[in-house]
């Protein structure tokens, strides 16, 4: 990119501008000598400020695809209420064009959202273009998702098709999608295995057909985190007009990466993350919303913000696990039943004398539940002071060393150590001291 020279404190104003709407990565370093010192301190200071990340929210299309989880009209618009509270940016609704139910559902979706701009899925075939446009038309705000695969893989066997033919349709859909709305998603399928050379093409194509977002879907969850990040800097580095829209990451997954993925594409360039609710999704599901939100939040040095209110994480989990009667992993990240519980002695003890200890978060900050000290066989003394505290039982040292010895014995027998367990040991206890 190309800086003038803003020695002055006058070019400085407008050079901050520039740079302001410009991805600090894309800043190279001969481009900053061109800068006064007083210009170059503000770079920093910019470049150290947060930026926004938009979160897409895909629930009701992706995460819908799910098979069990289809929900009717009414399901689908009390949660796409729901998300607008949690703050997504853009809510994908669904497929208009797939059925009539999912055109109803989208179009009820788009009468009733105030703020959260409204979305619909569509291949890069006219008539699903003005399906998508009819159900989200009484919208407030809306988006037109188009697409098409661009993978070497998909151009032969979905289409049959050559690379030129396949950008000749790109740009169609997006020019059709773009008579209804200026908000046009274009999404290039299998990204993640299309080569970065020819993606960089289709990619200016479609911008220049009027493309304001550009999704990058690695469909197949086969991406490592360093080849999507270097992916998206390729194409922000490399596709001229790419200024002129939002990069998106969209990944799924298939090897446990689709978080490592989306952080990684963020870093990389992206501003947009495409997400589900409990990671639902297609086969191995889609990249967490919770989990994104929350390490952006987390990990204040990378420079993003989102516009999510995390203490509605996971009452907005459990919600979604209801309605689509899919159980949420035990063990899953911010919204699992373990994810602040603690069962062996060694971080108990540590927790129990300073929480930062073991925790990184505090369970109130994404509205879970407080943290749970589990007591197990793996359990010491320190956790069944507390709980028996908690119980209302006020135990010395020596009695604590008494009752860890029933304890560990019942343990031993049991997963778990219980509120009724611990009710008949403190009574069993209580009543040996009064017979001697
Ligand atoms: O995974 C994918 O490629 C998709 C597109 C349809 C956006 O879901
Ligand atoms: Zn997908």
């Amino acid at each position: 990119m190309y800086y003038p020279n803003f020695g002055s404190f006058t070019h400085c104003k407008i050079g901050i501008k520039m740079i302001k709407n410009t991805r600090p990565e894309s800043i190279n370093l001969i481009s900053k000598r061109a800068f006064s010192p007083f210009c170059i301190y503000k770079l920093f200071k910019i470049n150290k400020m947060s930026e926004k990340v938009y979160i897409f929210d895909t629930t009701l299309r992706d995460g819908e695809q799910v098979p069990g989880c289809k929900l009717n009209t009414k399901e689908k618009l009390a949660l796409a209420v729901r998300l607008e509270e949690l703050g997504v940016d853009i809510l994908e609704a669904g497929f208009p064009v797939s059925s009539p139910g999912d055109f109803d559902s989208v179009h009820q979706i788009a009468k009733t959202l105030k703020n959260t701009v409204v979305c619909g899925l569509t291949r890069a075939v006219q008539k699903d273009i003005e399906v998508a446009a009819q159900a989200l038309k009484p919208a407030a705000r809306f988006r037109i998702h188009t697409g098409i695969g661009t993978s070497d893989l998909h151009i032969k066997y979905k289409f049959n098709s050559t690379r030129e033919a396949i950008i000749e349709r790109a740009v169609q859909a997006v020019k059709m999608a773009r008579n209804f709305t200026d908000d046009v998603e274009f999404y290039a399928e299998d990204a993640g295995r299309t080569d970065n050379a020819y993606l960089a093409q289709v990619i200016e194509a479609v911008v220049k057909a009027g493309a304001t977002t550009l999704n990058i879907p690695d469909t197949t969850g086969y991406c490592l985190p360093h080849q999507y990040q270097e992916k998206m800097a390729y194409l922000w580095n490399n596709v001229p007009n790419i200024d002129k829209a939002i990069l998106s990451c969209h990944c799924h997954n298939d090897l446990g990466m689709a978080t490592a993925n989306s952080i990684a594409g963020v870093i990389g360039g992206a501003r947009q993350i495409e997400c589900t609710i409990n990671g639902l999704g297609e086969r191995a599901g889609n990249t967490a919303l919770e989990e994104v939100v929350m390490i952006l939040n987390q990990h204040k040095d990378l420079g993003f913000y989102t516009n999510i209110n995390p203490k509605l994480l996971n009452p907005i989990s459990r919600e979604v696990s209801d309605v689509m009667r899919m159980a949420v992993q035990p063990n899953k990240a911010i919204v699992g039943s373990n994810a602040f519980s603690h069962s062996s002695g060694i971080h108990q003890d540590g927790f129990l004398k300073e929480a930062q200890t073991y925790e990184i978060m505090n369970p109130a900050e994404v509205g879970a539940e407080d943290t749970k000290i589990v007591l197990t066989a793996r359990s010491g003394r320190s956790a069944l002071a507390h709980r028996l505290h908690k119980l209302g039982f006020e135990f010395n040292r020596n009695d604590i060393d008494a009752l860890y010895a029933l304890f560990v014995d019942v343990a031993d027998k049991k997963k778990e150590v219980v509120e009724s367990d611990l009710q008949a040991m403190a009574a069993a206890y209580n009543s040996t001291l009064v017979s001697q």
